[in-house]
C-alpha cells in the first residue's frame, strides 16, 4: 500500500462505531522517513477537530519534552493506536483497537523507524506486551527485530501527576541518546 492509498482508506474507514462520531480521522503526521515514531492512544477533542495528533494540552507538553531533548517535531512521526476519537476520551475498546491497528502496522511498514516510543500504557500494552506496567517499565528497551521499542508516561498523565515529570525527562534524554547512537 502507498501512503495515499493508506490515507484514503483510513479517512473513509467505517470499521467501528467511532466512525459515526468523528469529526476527522486523525491519521498521523510528521516525517514519513523518520527514525523515530511516537504512538499515543487516541485523538482527543482538539485532535478530532483539527485532524492532527497531539495538538491539545497533552500535545503541547509533548512538544516541550521534544524541545528539551533537542528533537524536532518535524523530524519525527506521530500517530495513535486509534485514528478516531472515543466519546468523552474513554479508553479504547479492544474491538476498536483490533479494527484500527492495521493502519498503524502499515504506517510502521512504510516509515521503517529505528525506534518506536509508546506514549502511555494503552500503546505500550498494545505494541510491547499486554501486561506492560508503565510505572515499572517506562524507559525500558525492548528489541523487536528491525527496531527497538520503549514506553514513556503519557503526557496527559503528567498533567494529572506532575511528580512524574523528572522520570519523563530522564526517559526522553535516554531516547535522544539512543537515537543519536543509531544514526552513527
Ligand atoms: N492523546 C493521545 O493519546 N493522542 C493524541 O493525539 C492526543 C492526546
Amino acid at each position: 500500500m502507498t501512503w495515499d492509498e493508506l490515507y484514503s482508506a483510513c479517512s473513509s474507514c467505517q470499521g467501528c462505531e467511532l466512525a459515526k462520531t468523528r469529526t476527522n480521522c486523525v491519521f498521523g503526521t510528521g516525517n514519513r522517513n523518520a527514525d523515530i515514531l511516537f504512538v499515543g492512544e487516541a485523538p482527543g477533542e482538539q485532535e478530532d477537530l483539527s485532524g492532527t495528533p497531539f495538538v491539545g494540552r497533552a500535545g503541547q507538553l509533548l512538544d516541550k519534552y521534544l524541545y528539551a531533548v533537542d528533537i524536532n517535531r518535524e523530524d519525527v512521526y506521530i500517530a495513535n493506536i486509534l485514528k478516531c476519537r472515543p466519546p468523552k476520551n474513554r479508553d479504547p475498546l479492544p474491538a476498536e483497537e483490533d479494527a484500527c491497528i492495521d493502519y498503524l502496522r502499515e504506517q510502521v511498514r512504510l516509515i521503517k523507524p529505528k525506534i518506536i516510543v509508546c506514549l502511555g500504557r494503552i500503546a505500550a500494552m498494545r505494541l510491547i506486551k499486554p501486561d506492560f506496567k508503565i510505572s515499572k517499565e517506562h524507559g525500558t528497551w525492548f528489541e523487536k527485530g528491525s527496531y527497538v521499542m520503549t514506553a514513556v508516561y503519557h503526557p496527559a498523565a503528567l498533567l494529572r501527576d506532575p511528580r512524574r515529570k523528572e522520570e519523563m525527562l530522564a526517559d526522553m534524554q535516554q531516547i535522544k541518546s539512543k537515537l543519536d547512537s543509531l544514526k552513527d
